[in-house]
């Protein structure tokens, strides 16, 4: 089954509990969280705090994606707050085998993040022990930016690879997606797509999630 995960990145952060539970309610299977340092990117956003208020303000899981240096040392943070899904950065890590194996001895599930430029080559002794991967598809950042064409071939790719491999690993795609690219990126192979100002900046954000369910639905994995 195709996971929509609305990243509330784009939602008014006056009022994210109320964004959550639209969410929620539309139709969404988890809420995509943000975690950015000012440094491995070039912004800041959330704290272990507004995970842990998250947390009380939805039943869905919470897939934490970090956009962080020294992702170890902030993990065992965002696993005390709550997160479901944390997910990291291969660039940020030098040791990306022991922080899949904090996440995972929390009993929580494990992703790791490839920014748009970083080969899918890099997974290739962590593959098996990982429960998703996540690509940008977008220079991680900010909210609402343009979707970079050749994520396509990359969720190919790495769909065939983890097919050969006898993995069944999800793949999720972030940055640029909306109801227009959704069915192309499922058919390349995607399973999590994340949409942030696709839903949040619309003046219907659960029509937006309705409509994207449609369309998962109506596609047929090539
Ligand atoms: C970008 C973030 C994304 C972002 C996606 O750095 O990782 O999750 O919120 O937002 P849209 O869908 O607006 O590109
Ligand atoms: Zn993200």
């Amino acid at each position: 089954m195709i996971q929509l995960a609305p990243s509330i990145l784009s939602a008014d952060f006056t009022r994210i509990g109320e964004a959550v539970r639209l969410a929620e309610e539309a139709g969404a299977d988890v809420i995509h969280v943000d975690i950015m340092d000012g440094h491995f990117v070039p912004n800041l956003t959330l704290g272990p705090q507004a995970v842990a208020s998250l947390k009380k303000a939805t039943r869905l899981p919470l897939d934490v994606h970090l956009m962080v240096e020294r992702p170890g040392d902030f993990i065992p943070l965002f696993l005390e707050a709550g997160a479901d899904w944390v997910s990291f950065h291969v660039e940020a890590s030098a040791h990306i085998h022991r922080d899949i194996g904090l996440i995972k001895e929390a009993g929580r599930r494990a992703g790791v993040a490839l920014n748009p430029a970083t080969p899918i080559l890099l997974l290739g002794d962590v593959l098996g022990d990982l429960d998703y991967v996540l690509l940008m598809s977008v220079n991680p950042g900010f909210g609402g930016q343009r979707f970079i064409e050749a994520t396509h071939r990359k969720i190919s790719e790495l769909r065939r690879w983890a097919r050969e491999r006898g993995l069944a690993l999800p793949i999720e795609v972030d940055g640029g997606i909306n109801t227009e690219n959704a069915g192309r990126l499922i058919a390349d192979g995607a399973d999590i797509l994340v949409m942030g100002a696709a839903i949040f900046q619309s003046p219907d954000p659960a029509g937006v999630i309705r409509q994207a369910r449609a369309i998962f639905q109506g596609q047929v994995r090539t």
